[in-house]
């Protein structure tokens, strides 16, 4: 009962001993925003004072709009503590460095329009979680646990979980690449990898070449670092290589970073001959490639293709950078580099600096996950799941929307080039229309993109993406009537 050391002073009103007392507890913080404050009844009969006075001292505060009554379910502290004289306050945002100004600045969680209960949502690219098997996961977890005792629990290594690293070996040597003199370092997913690399292998103002458009956290990370991107457009079928020799040339760049397959946004698959021209591109000039490999797995018709990486034979001027974020699993955050052993022994001790390594216990079940056979099976039902979605999304598109061009050929998403509407303004149609999605220049480093869409499918029912895409597209039809 927050009244416990309540002392009644005779000389002062009941009501605004009350009050004071209330606002003592707020300002030393032991009523948080949120707390339930007893009722009057109860108050009156624990202090043994009259009813109306507790009354009154609730009513002032509730005119002050720092207590709130709720009727049926009582009053509520909506204030949280007061600042005084006495308090040490900073200005936090004006001791921030560039780095964290500009992941601030660039966040996209919040600066794009935000989803509100209700809304249909293309925004994300998350794998549909009600196709993830809880019990299979908890019968894993009872598996490491009985074979590896509580010293899971313990530090592990900072280069990573070894069975899950063996795996790893053996799973990148079937996708054809040879792991002679090449070692893997466990990260906590794609995002962290890249981050690694670029902060271990450029410095500020170096040149990093990308396709445009691009994943849109890779061009925070090299932004936020105070990489120069130099961004490559992409034709239909991938990268211009033509323009990606001419700024090889003309910017001696510190590396290459792309995203071969269902690349994001554009879902494009790189076929086998412009994966060579661009491997020995970057092998005459002696620019290291930093292949994005997620979203292999999602192969939807198309044969599968090898990474990059799997063309530079005992070469190391590919650096591979795994992670199953789209298919299985994100919040884990497990992924993987795959690379030269020098650079992985330098990382592991880059890793070892920032977080020690990555959590034993996720690496243990995704690795036991993936060895008993679970994988395979789930990879196979997910790929017909997504495909049909992916199928359903396309006919709705093609039957709703006026656009210029459909790239790409799966993942979970849909990138749409709408020709000549603005996809920003669309956006914000559609948003008072409950219904939002991706707008394209959030992909291209420089400009770009302003017509184009990325349409996220995975998690939504074929109800909802089809009422969502018959939404945009009565919203683009009264865009086009404007103009
Ligand atoms: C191009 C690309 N690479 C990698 C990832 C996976 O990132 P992470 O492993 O950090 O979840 C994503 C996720 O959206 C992506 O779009």
């Amino acid at each position: 009962m927050i009244f416990s050391s309540f002392k009644i002073d005779k000389d002062t009103p009941i009501y605004e001993q009350i009050e004071k007392y209330i606002m003592i507890q707020i300002n030393d913080g032991m009523l948080q925003k949120g707390s339930k404050l007893p009722s009057t009844r109860e108050v009156s009969s624990v202090l043994k004072v009259s009813r109306n006075s507790v009354v009154t001292a609730y009513e002032n505060l509730e005119s002050r709009g720092i207590i709130q009554s709720v009727k049926g379910k009582g009053t509520f502290v909506i204030e949280s503590q007061q600042q005084t004289d006495n308090d040490f306050v900073l200005k936090w945002d004006e001791r921030f460095n560039e780095y964290g100004r500009k992941c601030n600045e660039l966040d996209i969680m919040k600066t794009e329009v935000p989803w509100k209960k209700g809304m249909i949502s293309f925004k994300s690219i998350a794998p549909e979680e009600k196709l993830f098997d809880l019990d299979e996961i908890k019968r894993d977890f009872q598996t490491i646990c009985a074979n590896e005792g509580s010293k899971i629990l313990n530090y592990g290594y900072a280069k990573g979980y070894k069975p899950l690293i063996d795996y790893l070996l053996k799973y990148m040597e079937k996708k054809g690449v040879i792991i002679q003199n090449k070692d893997i370092l466990i990260t906590n997913g794609f995002t962290e990898s890249f981050d690694m690399i670029i902060s271990v292998l450029t410095d500020k103002g170096d040149v990093v070449l990308c396709e445009s458009p691009t994943h849109n956290t890779a061009i925070k990370i090299m932004k936020a670092r105070g990489v120069h991107i130099v961004d490559i457009p992409m034709q239909y079928d991938g990268i211009d290589v033509e323009k990606l020799e001419k700024a090889i040339i003309e910017y001696n760049p510190k590396m290459l970073y792309i995203i071969p397959s269902y690349h994001n946004p554009t879902g494009i698959v790189m076929k086998g001959e412009k994966r060579q021209k661009v491997y020995n591109l970057c092998k005459k000039h002696n620019i290291p490639i930093v292949e994005d490999g997620f979203n292999e797995e999602l192969l939807y018709s198309s044969s599968h293709m090898p990474p990059i990486m799997s063309l530079s034979g005992l070469g190391n001027g590919v650096v591979y950078l795994g992670s199953l974020s789209k298919i299985l699993f994100p919040g884990l955050r497990v992924g993987w580099i795959l690379a030269d052993k020098k650079l992985i022994s330098m990382l592991e001790s880059v890793k070892r600096s920032r977080t020690i390594h990555c959590s034993t216990l996720d690496q243990a079940l995704l690795c036991e996950y993936l060895n008993n056979g679970s994988f395979e099976k789930y990879v196979k039902k997910v790929r017909k799941y997504y495909r049909e979605k992916y199928e359903f999304a396309i006919r709705e598109i093609k039957n709703n929307l006026q656009y210029k061009y459909i790239y790409g050929e799966g993942g979970l998403h849909v990138f749409i080039d709408l020709g000549d509407i603005d996809a920003r303004k669309l956006l914000k149609c559609c948003y008072e229309n409950n219904v939002i999605f991706m707008p394209g220049d959030i992909f291209f480093p420089g400009s770009g993109g302003s017509t184009c869409m990325r349409l996220g499918f995975a998690r939504l029912s074929n109800e909802d993406i089809k009422k969502g895409i018959k939404i945009i597209g009565q919203s683009e039809k009264e865009i086009r009537k404007q103009v």
